[in-house]
């Protein structure tokens, strides 16, 4: 394009706000550690010197990241007061059901470090864990990530698991109502975490009973979830790695947000070990995130899939990329339910074959 003389041509906002997205996202991880958000919530609305005090804070490095917090909306000011932005207080408060702390210190801590070697990470296409000191040795067995990075204590156990349940739970209980199991009787679900798929499905479903498969680690979180929601005579957890080991029988097998997090080749000989384990017109049910037909978005699907080049080996797919699968294995009358939310379904059947 030919340089104009004379005339300023000003950066498009969006495009000044994706250069300086880096540090918008540490604006949000740091005033979450800090605890500014909670702060603001008890005390209320609060001068720069009354959040100083209370945080034990130097006021002048505060006052910079208060400005900050507030040009990106995250912060409202009263006079010469901070509020936090009550549309947004929902998710920032750790009081609350919809709190996204959890996802914030998962970026903060990890994925922000590591996607300082994106660049690498798309020349070599390959994750870079190596590059921030973890264990290279544990990633390369895929199959550890979860036992050595995520169920390594009480907290990040716990922390990861409210974050699936609170990702999930919504999405499946819209699911359940588009889509009847009635004539199913038992749901396996295949690294069904604290059980939001399996729950939902029941309370729609009375008939449908349900056995959640995932690592022993997760058995006392499903185990607790099961009990709240009255479900304990209808479902159980069972201890098992579901790539390895064999899978108990039923006539409806769940996998949700799991293909996305593994490579191709576990998908498919996952999806084709369920088929066998199937019985006639038994069903496959995928639930993921989904890229649009083109790829290109959703925002959120988009973000992540390039998160799994580092974080696992798996990357989102489109309802044809899944559908593809499910008719390679053999299922057949494949069918996509949208959500309202962000996570959608993908029903296969499997036919007798004559
Ligand atoms: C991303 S979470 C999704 C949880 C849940 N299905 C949902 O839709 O919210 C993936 C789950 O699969 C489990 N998982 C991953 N690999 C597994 C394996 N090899 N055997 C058993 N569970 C596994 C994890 O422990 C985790 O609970």
């Amino acid at each position: 394009m030919e340089k104009q003389r004379g005339y300023v041509m000003k950066i498009p906002l969006m495009l000044e706000k994706i250069m300086f997205g880096f540090v918008e996202s540490q604006v949000l991880f740091v005033c979450h550690e800090l605890k500014l958000f909670d702060c603001l919530i008890d005390e209320g609305p609060s001068t720069l010197d009354q959040i100083s005090n209370h945080l034990k804070l130097p006021e002048a490095s505060l006052e910079r990241l208060l400005i900050c917090a507030h040009c990106i909306n995250l912060l409202e000011k009263e006079g010469n007061k901070y509020k936090i932005n009550p549309e947004w207080a929902p998710f920032l408060s750790s009081k609350s059901n919809h709190y996204c702390g959890e996802r914030f210190g998962h970026y903060f801590k990890t994925s922000y470090q590591i996607f300082g070697y994106l660049l690498s990470a798309i020349r070599e296409n390959k994750q870079q864990w190596e590059k921030i000191g973890r264990n290279a040795k544990a990633i390369n067995d895929i199959n550890s990530i979860y036992t050595d990075f995520i169920y390594v204590n009480e907290q990040s156990i716990e922390a990861f698991l409210s974050t699936m349940w609170a990702s999930g739970y919504t999405d499946s209980i819209d699911l359940c109502e588009k889509f009847s199991f009635a004539g199913y009787k038992k749901l396996i679900d295949l690294g069904g975490a604290s059980g939001s798929f399996a729950v939902a499905a029941m309370h729609k479903n009375p008939n449908l009973d349900a056995i959640i498969v995932d690592y022993p680690q997760v058995r006392p979180y499903a185990e607790a979830k099961l009990k709240e929601h009255h479900l304990e005579s209808r479902a159980y957890f069972y201890e098992g790695d579901i790539f390895r080991d064999a899978l108990p029988a039923g006539d409806v097998y769940s996998i949700g947000y799991l293909l996305s997090d593994w490579p191709e080749s576990m998908c498919v000989s996952l999806i084709q070990k369920t088929y066998a384990r199937l019985p006639t017109n038994g069903l496959i049910v995928i639930l993921e995130k989904l890229f649009d037909e083109d790829k290109s978005g959703p925002y959120l699907t988009a973000m992540l899939n390039l998160t799994m080049l580092f974080e696992m080996q798996g990357k989102h797919g489109s309802a044809s990329d899944y559908v593809n699968w499910l008719e390679k294995a053999g299922f057949m009358d494949c069918q996509v339910i949208p959500s309202s939310g962000e996570k959608h379904m993908i029903i296969g059947v499997k036919k007798n074959l004559r």
